[in-house]
C-alpha cells in the first residue's frame, strides 16, 4: 500500500498536516493507499510556491511556444504511462478498464489541443476615432485555485489544468479525496515535460478543509470546480471574499428525449448508455429518459430487457461493463434513490444492491430503470449520479420540450427523432449548454462544455476554456504631438 505525499514545488512534500485519507477501492472496499489530509498551513505552502511561480520564476518568461511544448510532452508522457495510469484509474474509481483507457486517450488529446492553442493565442488592435493604437491584450489570470471530482479524476484535472498552462497561469489542484492517484503518480513526470517548480502543484485532502482553503487563500486569482449544486454555492460565497473569478461545472438531470419516429434500435442503445456509462456517474448523464406515447411500453421492456445483460464486475475484468459507484457514500445515496423510486414509480429493471461473489464486497449497484415516473418526483428532479434511469412518457413535441426544460438544470440534453425540422426545433428551445441530436454523450475538446441555468458559470474545453484563465488588458497609445488639448 502506497502513502502518497503532496505535490509541491516541484517535488513531492510531507504535508504538515498529521492527519490522513484512506483511499479506497470500490471494488473491494480496501483501503489501497493513504494521502495526506492538507490543512490551511499545508495549502499556504502550495499557493506560495504557484505564486512564486506565477510571479518571479522562469515560467513568466516562457513563451507561447515554450508552453505548447510543455503541453505536447506531457500529452506523450500521457500515452506512454497510458496502461499505469488507467489501471490505476479503474482500481481508484471502480470504472471499467476499457472506458479508463478511453479516459487516458481523451487526457492526451486534451493536453495535445491546448498545446496546439498556446500560439494560437493573440489579442486585438481596436479602431479608437484618436491618433492612437488601442490594443486589448490578453494575459494569464495568475494562480489557478482547481478542484476535481472523482467520477474522471485524471480527465477532469485535466480539462482544468492544461488550459491553465496553455494561458501561462500556475495552478493548485485538489483531487476529490476519494480519488488522488492517477493525479499524484502523473505528478513524477511534470518536471520531465518541463513544467518549472510551483506551476502545478498537487494538494489532497478534505473539500470542507483544503478545498476551502484554496478557495479562500487570498494569493489565488481563480476557482475552477466540478462537483456538486451545493458545493458549487459554498464556493462562489468563499470566492466572494476576495472576489475572485470563478467557473464551476455542476452537473444535471439531463433529458434524453426519444421521439416515436426515431431509429429504434439505436435509441434504445443510445437511452442505456447515456445513463450507464460510468456507472451514471456523470455530470451529462441522460437521467430522464423522456419517450413518446407510441413507442413508450415497449421502448421500456427493450431498455430493460438490455439492461439486464449488462455485467458487472471488477473494472479490470475486461469483461466488466459496471464497475461498482465510487465510494461507500455515493453507495448508500444511490441505494436511497432505489428505495424513494420504488415508492415514486415502477420498476422495470434492478432496483437492488448488486449481489453476488465478489460484487459483495464491492459498492455494486443494479442497473436500474424506473418508468411511469413523474416529472415531479425526486427520482426526476434530483441529481443522482448513479446507474438509475428515470423514464417519463409524453404525448407530443410540446409536452416533451415542457418537461425537458421543468428543471433548475442545464446541463446537457439529447433529442432523437429522424425529423430535422423537429429537431432543430427542439435544438432552438431546449435550455441546456450541450445539446445531442440522435447521440448522447459525445464530448470533445474542440467544443465549449457548461451549463446554463444552475449547471455552471463558464465554459471548459475549446477556446472558451481558456478564457477562464486570462484576463485583458487594454492599452492605448497616443501618437499625437499634443494629446491633452484641455488647457
Ligand atoms: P462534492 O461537490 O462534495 O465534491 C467535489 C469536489 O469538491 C471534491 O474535490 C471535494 O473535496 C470538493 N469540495 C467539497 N466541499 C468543498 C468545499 N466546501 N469547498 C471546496 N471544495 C469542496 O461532491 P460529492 O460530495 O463527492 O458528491 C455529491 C454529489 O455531487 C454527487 O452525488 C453528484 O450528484 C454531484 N457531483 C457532480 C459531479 C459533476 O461532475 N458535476 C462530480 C461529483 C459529484
Ligand atoms: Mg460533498
Amino acid at each position: 500500500m502506497k502513502t502518497y505525499q503532496l505535490y509541491v514545488n516541484g517535488e513531492y512534500v510531507n504535508a504538515k498536516s498529521s492527519a490522513q485519507i484512506d483511499v479506497v477501492d470500490p471494488a473491494t472496499a480496501e483501503v489501497i493507499a493513504r494521502t495526506p489530509d492538507a490543512n490551511k498551513e499545508d495549502v499556504d505552502a502550495a499557493v506560495q510556491a504557484a505564486r512564486a511561480a506565477f510571479d518571479d520564476g522562469p515560467w513568466k518568461d516562457a513563451t507561447a511556444q515554450d508552453r505548447g511544448r510543455v503541453l505536447f510532452k506531457l500529452a506523450q508522457i500521457v500515452r506512454d504511462r497510458a496502461d499505469e495510469l488507467a489501471e490505476i484509474e479503474t482500481r481508484n474509481s471502480g470504472k471499467p478498464i476499457v472506458e479508463a483507457e478511453g479516459d487516458m486517450e481523451d487526457v492526451a488529446t486534451c493536453f495535445e489541443y491546448y498545446g496546439g492553442l498556446a500560439t494560437k493565442i493573440h489579442g486585438d488592435v481596436l479602431p479608437v476615432p484618436d491618433n492612437a493604437i488601442s490594443l486589448a491584450l490578453r494575459e494569464p489570470i495568475g494562480v489557478a485555485g482547481q478542484i476535481v471530482p472523482w467520477n474522471y479524476p485524471l480527465l477532469m484535472a485535466t480539462w482544468k489544468m492544461a488550459p491553465a498552462i496553455c494561458a501561462g497561469c500556475t495552478v493548485v489542484v485538489k483531487p476529490a479525496e476519494q480519488t488522488p492517484m492517477s493525479l499524484l503518480e502523473l505528478a513524477s513526470s511534470f518536471s520531465d515535460a518541463g513544467l518549472p517548480p510551483g506551476v502545478v502543484n498537487v494538494v489532497t485532502g478534505n473539500g470542507e478543509t483544503a478545498g476551502a482553503a484554496i478557495v479562500e487563500h487570498p494569493n489565488v486569482d481563480k476557482i475552477a470546480f466540478t462537483g456538486s449544486p451545493e458545493v458549487g454555492r459554498i464556493i462562489m460565497r468563499g470566492a466572494a471574499g476576495t472576489l475572485k473569478k470563478i467557473s464551476l461545472e455542476l452537473g444535471g438531470k439531463s433529458p434524453n428525449i426519444f421521439f416515436a419516429d426515431s431509429d429504434f434500435e439505436a435509441a434504445v442503445d443510445g437511452a442505456l448508455f447515456g445513463i450507464f456509462i460510468n456507472q451514471g456517474e456523470v455530470c451529462s448523464a441522460g437521467s430522464r429518459i423522456l419517450v413518446q406515447r407510441p413507442i413508450y411500453r415497449k421502448f421500456v421492456d427493450a431498455m430493460a430487457e438490455k439492461a439486464k445483460t449488462i455485467k458487472l464486475g471488477n473494472g479490470l475484468d475486461r469483461a466488466t461493463k459496471m464497475g461498482p459507484v465510487v465510494s461507500r457514500e455515493q453507495f448508500d445515496r444511490v441505494r436511497m434513490y432505489q428505495d424513494i423510486g420504488k415508492k415514486e414509480a415502477k420498476v422495470a429493471a434492478g432496483g437492488n444492491r448488486a449481489t453476488g461473489g465478489a460484487l459483495d464486497k464491492g459498492y455494486f449497484v443494479e442497473p436500474t430503470i424506473f418508468y411511469d415516473v413523474d416529472n415531479s418526483d425526486r427520482i426526476a428532479r434530483e441529481e443522482i449520479f448513479g446507474p438509475v434511469a428515470s423514464v417519463i412518457p409524453f404525448d407530443d413535441e410540446e409536452q416533451a420540450l415542457k418537461i425537458a426544460n421543468d428543471t433548475y438544470y442545464g446541463l446537457a440534453a439529447a433529442v432523437w427523432t429522424r425529423d430535422i425540422f423537429k429537431a432543430m426545433r427542439a435544438v432552438k428551445k431546449l435550455k441546456a449548454g450541450i445539446v445531442w441530436v440522435n447521440a448522447m454523450q459525445p464530448t470533445y475538446v474542440e467544443a465549449p462544455w457548461g451549463g446554463y441555468k444552475q449547471s455552471g458559470v463558464g465554459r471548459e474545453l475549446g477556446t472558451w476554456g481558456v478564457e477562464e484563465y486570462m484576463q485583458v488588458k487594454q492599452v492605448f497609445i497616443n501618437l499625437s504631438e499634443n494629446p491633452v488639448n484641455w488647457f
